[in-house]
């Protein structure tokens, strides 16, 4: 995984088909996405279930670019190897999720992916500072996380470009997740995200929608 800033659209494949990943997989690759983005919720840190490790590494082998995980459990320790061993290529984890995020962060790295580390939307960046040697990636929230299909929180837009400046040459991806389409994602690359999740902007319309969808999202956000 090579880094740079240019523009990656991230569909989640939450909004996808459940009983057909492999090849809701393989449909976002030939649509243009450039990364598959993972969403895991345990029905505790947040109020929905989605899926766990086993159904990471399941699509693994039908994602032919970056598989990038989003962990919204608590306590996260407990479950990061099984998503090693799943291929995640990203593995981004809560600052909320456990008491020693730096040392979740670490063992991330150990394992060999690259660390992630997201922020809520009512959180602040007061970690942040402490963490940039230790992160790959910052996601900042801009809904709060459980479900997909929930409206763009503009307040975020600030946030990132705060963290934009706090990191100012390291190599560390920012990623905006909840709410992006077409209609935000200008702003949202002007704030200095380079990851840009959507799901429902991507899955609306369904298959023969999807490579129009990522292509509004790539244009609009330049
Ligand atoms: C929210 C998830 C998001 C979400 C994205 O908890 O982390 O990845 O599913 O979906 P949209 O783009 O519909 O907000
Ligand atoms: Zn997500």
């Amino acid at each position: 995984m090579t880094f740079d800033r240019s523009v990656k659209i991230a569909p989640s494949i939450l909004a996808g088909d459940f009983a057909d990943f492999g090849n809701e997989c393989r449909r976002l690759a030939a649509a243009g996405a450039d990364w598959v983005h993972v969403d895991v919720m345990d029905g505790h840190f947040v109020p929905a279930l989605s899926f766990g490790a086993q159904t990471a590494s399941a699509i693994r082998p039908h994602v032919q670019g970056v598989m990038d995980v989003h962990l919204m459990i608590s306590p996260v320790d407990p479950w990061l190897p099984g998503f090693i061993e799943a291929g995640a290529d990203v593995i981004t984890l809560h600052g909320e999720a456990g008491p020693h995020v730096h040392r979740s962060l670490q063992m991330i790295r150990a394992g060999g992916a690259k660390a992630g580390y997201a922020i809520n939307p009512g959180s602040g960046l007061d970690q942040l500072p402490w963490l940039l040697d230790t992160v790959d990636l910052v996601l900042v929230m801009s809904v709060n996380p459980g479900f997909g299909g929930q409206a763009f929180i503009p307040d975020v837009l600030p946030k990132i470009a705060a963290v934009r400046e706090m990191i100012g040459s390291r190599p560390i991806h920012i990623e905006v997740d909840g709410g992006v389409t077409a209609d935000n994602a200008g702003a949202v690359r002007a704030a200095g995200a380079d990851v840009l999740v959507a799901g429902s902007a991507v899955f609306r319309g369904g298959p023969a929608a999807y490579a129009d969808n990522i292509a509004a999202i790539r244009a609009a956000a330049g």
